[in-house]
């Protein structure tokens, strides 16, 4: 029988478990989103953005986003034709219709070039995927964007940690979305995020996060207009800040698997590895 390599697991220090059993412990009542206010600030700190929604799964973060963004139905966004379902399913939520264009054969992200070829006067937003890590063409995106006045959001649950010209991946479209599922290279058990500089966004997804509740109203049960619940709990933040705390080990450590796999495919004649620059 074939010895299997087994897919990736999270890294649990004593600090995860002391934050989540902190939470357990001690975070209800007034303190049941302590951990979530600290991680919607230390994760986007990291990734430098400005605004950052915790949310259950990066899945529910595309879509938030996407409502956010003023993404509606008959509209048409572009993605790479190789990622995975869940860059493409929130768009589908909306009504909108998914444009599946090419990738890059050295990198597996979606080529630009293939992007303004799709573009018709139907379509709103580009969503580039940083797929395993690699870095997408993102001065070519944002200036096809610029041009055809697209929104582009990153979907980087595979990109944490991962750069394009010094700026983290997820900080360079109007807003960028990262995964935290067990496979990932940060876990919050399942979880997403949000992160933008772009304020409106934020409020919007934020609003459409909490049953279409606006805090500017500031009745309690009072809802504007239908809204979603993507909310990530407070023990599940209580481990993503403590992941966010160890995120330069983590990242270190991922390249250092990278290397292991470079170093023992060298004997495969003719195997070529993608172009990573989250390794560079
Ligand atoms: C490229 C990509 N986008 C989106 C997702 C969705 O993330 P989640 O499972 O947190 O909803 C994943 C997760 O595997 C992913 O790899």
């Amino acid at each position: 029988m074939q010895n299997k390599i087994s897919i990736t697991k999270p890294s649990i220090s004593e600090l995860e478990i002391e934050y989540v059993n902190d939470a357990i412990r001690n975070g209800w009542g007034p303190k049941c989103y302590d951990y979530i206010n600290k991680f919607e600030k230390s994760f986007p700190e990291y990734i430098g953005s400005k605004f950052g929604l915790a949310t259950s799964s990066c899945t529910g973060a595309i879509h938030l986003a996407l409502m956010a963004m003023g993404i509606k139905s008959g509209d048409e966004v572009i993605v790479p034709d190789s990622t995975w379902i869940a860059s493409v399913e929130p768009i589908l939520y909306i009504g909108a219709k998914p444009v599946f264009v090419d990738v890059l054969e050295d990198t597996w992200c979606i080529d630009p070039i293939e992007i303004e070829r799709a573009i018709t006067n139907k379509t709103t937003a580009i969503i580039p995927v940083h797929l395993y890590g690699n870095v997408c063409e993102m001065d070519e995106i944002m200036e096809i964007a610029t041009k055809y006045k697209l929104k582009v959001l990153e979907d980087a649950a595979e990109g944490l940690g991962s750069e394009y010209k010094g700026k983290k991946c997820g900080s360079i479209g109007d807003a960028g979305v990262f995964s935290f599922h067990g496979t990932k290279t940060m876990s919050t058990g399942e979880g997403g995020i949000i992160c933008t500089n772009n304020k409106e966004i934020y409020s919007k997804a934020s609003i459409l996060n909490d049953h279409g509740r606006d805090p500017k109203i500031g009745k309690t049960f009072w809802m504007e207009n239908y809204g979603y619940k993507y909310k990530m709990s407070n023990l599940q933040a209580a481990m993503g800040c403590a992941q966010v705390k160890r995120l330069e080990e983590l990242v270190a450590h991922k390249r250092l698997v990278f290397s292991w796999y470079k170093e023992g495919f060298k004997i495969l004649k003719g195997f070529k590895l993608m172009k990573n620059r989250i390794m560079q």
